[in-house]
């Protein structure tokens, strides 16, 4: 069962689709749809990568158990604030109270006016490094991929890049996460349309995130929407590149 889940090692896909939604933000049409991905890295503490709108919060609690059954979860990543990520911190703080919220100095004030929430935080700033066991993240500031707060989390352990909004598409994930073990066709116009509509607004900060990145040895990219990119990470970045 948990099998099924796993990306790589004790690191999870638990993100949801969302198939109601008929236009995202109220203004993209949504024709396929769109996941909310968050991701569970299973390892000495327990650590979640962003979250998933808060309508699906159900279904991404009991994802969640599934993998890691009545243990706690030590810390929250949040690489996003916008609702289709952070909707569900409120909830996941309930059923975690002493989950610890990572973030950078303009997260946190997000997080309380948000949603009021407040509790330990552990504070990154670029660069800034956090061991969770045999994994090791790092955390780059990427302002402006999409919003002022924007970060992503490189686990230099395994190369995955958390990469929140960033190499993100439209479209739900129909049996499958990974690109390596699904049909990936229908992505491509849906990378297109997810990045001129979104993230490529920004072109300036996204080639200064591209930059940051450029001397990682990433084998997954693992974005906020669409699939988990392990087959195709130069194809996919090459959509962020000016
Ligand atoms: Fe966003
Ligand atoms: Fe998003």
């Amino acid at each position: 069962m948990e099998q099924k889940t796993r990306i790589k090692g004790n690191v999870h896909y638990v993100g949801v689709n969302d198939r109601a939604k008929h236009r995202f933000e109220a203004m993209w049409p949504l024709p396929n749809g769109v996941s909310y991905n968050s991701y569970l890295i299973d390892d000495e503490m327990v650590t979640l990568v962003d979250t998933v709108d808060i309508c699906y919060f159900e279904v991404y609690l009991r994802k969640i158990k599934k993998i890691i059954g009545d243990r706690p979860i030590n810390y929250l990543i949040i690489n996003h604030m916008e609702p289709d990520h952070s909707g569900s911190i409120r909830l996941i703080k309930q059923h975690y109270p002493n989950i610890i919220i990572v973030g950078n100095k303009q997260t946190f004030g997000m997080v309380e006016g948000f949603y009021g929430v407040t509790g330990e935080q552990y504070l990154v700033k670029d660069g800034d490094f956090l061991a969770v066991g045999r994994h090791k993240l790092r955390f780059f500031m990427t302002p402006m991929v999409h919003w002022p707060e924007t970060m992503m989390t490189f686990d230099e352990t395994d190369g995955l890049l958390f990469s929140g909004d960033g190499f993100g598409c439209f479209g739900t994930l129909d049996g499958g996460f990974m690109d390596s073990r699904m049909n990936v066709d229908k992505y491509w116009n849906e990378m297109v349309r997810y990045y001129s509509n979104i993230v490529g607004k920004y072109g300036g900060p996204v080639q200064k995130a591209l930059q940051k990145l450029g001397g990682l040895s990433i084998s997954a990219i693992c974005s906020t929407h669409g699939p988990v990119w392990t087959e195709n990470i130069s194809r996919v970045m090459g959509f962020m590149i000016a």
